[in-house]
Order: C-alpha cells, then structure tokens, then sequence
C-alpha cells in the first residue's frame, strides 16, 4: 500500500505566537518527521489575501511564519515544505473545482455566513464588504488539498467543515469526471492544548491578547508579565484552572511539572513567582530556535532556496497531474 498523504496549510496573514506554536506548529514539527507517511506543509499566500490587503504585512508573514517552521526544526527534507503561490496548478484546478461547487454549498460556508449575520446586525447590505475571496474561500482550500490527493488534513475545528467541502466538491469531480482525487479527511487532534491569551480569552491576533513566539528574553518577560491574574496575595491559595499561567505552564511542562505547579497554586504562590518560573520554561523550550530564527531572518535568501526546493518537489506532483484533470475534463490538444 502506498503512503497516507498528509497536507496542512498556514495563513500567511500574521505573527505565529505562543497558541500557534503549541497548537499547529509544535505537533507538524514532530510529525514532519515521521518518515511512514508524506507530508505536505504549506505556506497559504493566497488564502492571506482574503483577509489582509497590506502587501508589506502579507510579504513579512510569509517570512516570518517560514523562518518560525524551520527554526523550530521542520524536517523539509522528509515533508514537502512550499509556498501555495509558487504551484501554479493550484489556481488553476481552482477554477475546474469552481465549476463544480455548487454555490448552495458555498453559501452554508461558517466564515462567509458570519459575515452577512454581521452586515445584518449592523443594518448593512448582506453582501456589504464581502468580496469573492472571501465567498470562494473552501474552493481555494479545496484545491489546495485535492491538487495533492491528501488523505489526511490536520486542522483545528473551525476548519471541518472547509475539509468537508473539500470531500463534495471532489466526490461530485469524481461522480462526473471520473475518479481521479482521493477524498479527504479532516484530523482533529484533541490532545493539543487551546491556549488562552493575556486578557483570559482564546490567544488570537483579532484579540490583540497574543504572546509572540520569537521574541527577546526581555520582552518575553515583559509578555508574561502582562497575563491578567486575579489579586490574590502571596500565601492565598490560587485556582490552577482558571488561570492562564497555569495555563500556559500546562502547555510546555512535563506531567510532572504540571503536578507540582498544581500544588504551589494550593500552597498560594505569588503571581510574580509563577511568571517568573513560567517565564524560565518557555524560555528554554524556545531559546535554542530563537538563535535559528534570528539567523534566517537575516538570511531570507536561505529560507527562499528551501522553499523553491520545496516547490520543485510539489511541481513534479502537480503538473503532471493536472495534465491529466486538464484532459479529464475536455481541455488537450486537438491532434
Ligand atoms: N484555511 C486554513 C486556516 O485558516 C489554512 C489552509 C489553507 C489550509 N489551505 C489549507 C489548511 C489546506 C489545511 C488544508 O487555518
């Protein structure tokens, strides 16, 4: 039998920060190295321009989200490590698989809906600000996904049902053309941690409650220094499970850790001293990556040369497969 495929993109659109690490990149960095299936991690350009139009903002992201991965220790030998807009078969098989959708499908999209509900409570027009990015959305993620025949797509919840389109819009392909892409499956990891951000809330750049993942020694002292805490003294005994410190702590300690913190709550550690020990684990989990990262950084031309090997291994997927989705659906030569 030959290998599971497993495909997962990154939105080029931010700074990846503490919530993105323990959630998607820590989990695809181990795995990339898993040499029992081919993984494919990619670099979602196109996906950023749906929601970010600032050109400097997208081009940084791009840099930064590429840098963080491989700092970090992506295996881009083993896993196949690209930018979406370096495949141009991708914007292609787009349009065959826009021809497919049905917009009925379309409109029942989570982030398109909550869009209009907003217009609506707004008193706006329901299409008001909403382009056809935005509304095409899961037919881009779908040909992300279906260009590589992936079985398996690790994401969080809110991207199910994008993983789900994905699968329709390829069984009706298959159904009317022929069946020429697997269909895949959405892989939810229950075990990642969701991290809370500074304010107590889910950490998310539209919050503005985010701790980024590279940043000095200082300034990340600085960040988690800022955690909302609760004004219990030294010596009151706190609740671990409210708490983001605890939180957090959670997220990068080892069982044992977590056990032990648990009780300095009970015993009322003071704040100041749980951040500083918060401060000391993250710091050492991340420091050798940050050495890496500053040096990538300034060295963008490396990270260039390992992306457009990357992009050399999707296109020998790519092209010759849409050769044959180009003649599956009448486009060849005459003769
Ligand atoms: N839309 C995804 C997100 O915002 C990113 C993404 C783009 C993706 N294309 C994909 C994820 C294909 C999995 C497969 O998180």
């Amino acid at each position: 039998m030959s290998k599971q495929r497993v495909l997962t993109g990154i939105t080029t659109s931010g700074t990846p920060h503490l919530g993105n690490y323990v959630g998607a990149i820590r989990p695809a960095v181990a795995s990339s190295k898993n040499t029992d299936v081919e993984s494919f991690y990619f670099l979602a350009d196109y996906h950023a321009l749906i929601k970010c139009n600032d050109p400097d903002q997208v081009h940084r992201s791009t840099l930064e989200i590429a840098a963080s991965w491989i700092a970090l220790g992506l295996d881009t030998d083993n896993a196949v490590f690209y930018r979406q807009s370096d495949i141009a078969q991708i914007s292609e098989l787009m349009w065959f698989l826009n021809c497919m959708a049905a917009k009925g499908l379309m409109n029942r999209a989570h982030a398109y809906k909550a869009a209009v509900q907003d217009n609506e409570a707004a008193g706006e027009d329901a299409d008001f600000g909403i382009t056809m990015g935005l509304f095409s959305y899961p037919v881009l993620m779908a040909a992300d996904i279906l260009m590589f025949n992936a079985h398996q797509i690790p994401v969080g919840r809110d991207q199910i049902q994008h993983v789900e389109m994905a699968r329709d819009i390829a069984q009706r392909f298959n159904h009317h053309y022929g069946e020429h892409f697997t269909l895949p499956q959405a892989l939810v990891d229950d075990d990642v941690p969701l991290l809370q951000g500074l304010d107590g809330r889910k950490m998310s750049k539209s919050y503005g409650n985010t701790i980024p993942l590279f940043l000095t020694e200082k300034q990340l002292k600085k960040h988690i220094n800022k955690i909302k805490t609760n004004l219990l003294e030294p010596g009151e005994p706190k609740d671990p499970d409210s708490s983001s410190v605890f939180q957090i702590w959670q997220a990068f300690a080892s069982p044992e850790q977590t056990v032990a913190m648990r009780e300095e709550f009970a015993k009322g550690i003071a704040w100041g001293e749980a951040k500083k020990q918060l401060f000391e684990l993250v710091n050492a989990e991340l420091a050798p990556a940050r050495q890496r990262y500053e040096a990538l950084m300034n060295t963008p031309a490396e990270i260039e040369e390992i992306l457009q090997a990357g992009a050399q291994r999707a296109r020998a997927i790519s092209q010759p497969f849409m050769d044959k989705v180009r003649s599956a659906v009448g486009i060849r030569p005459l003769v």
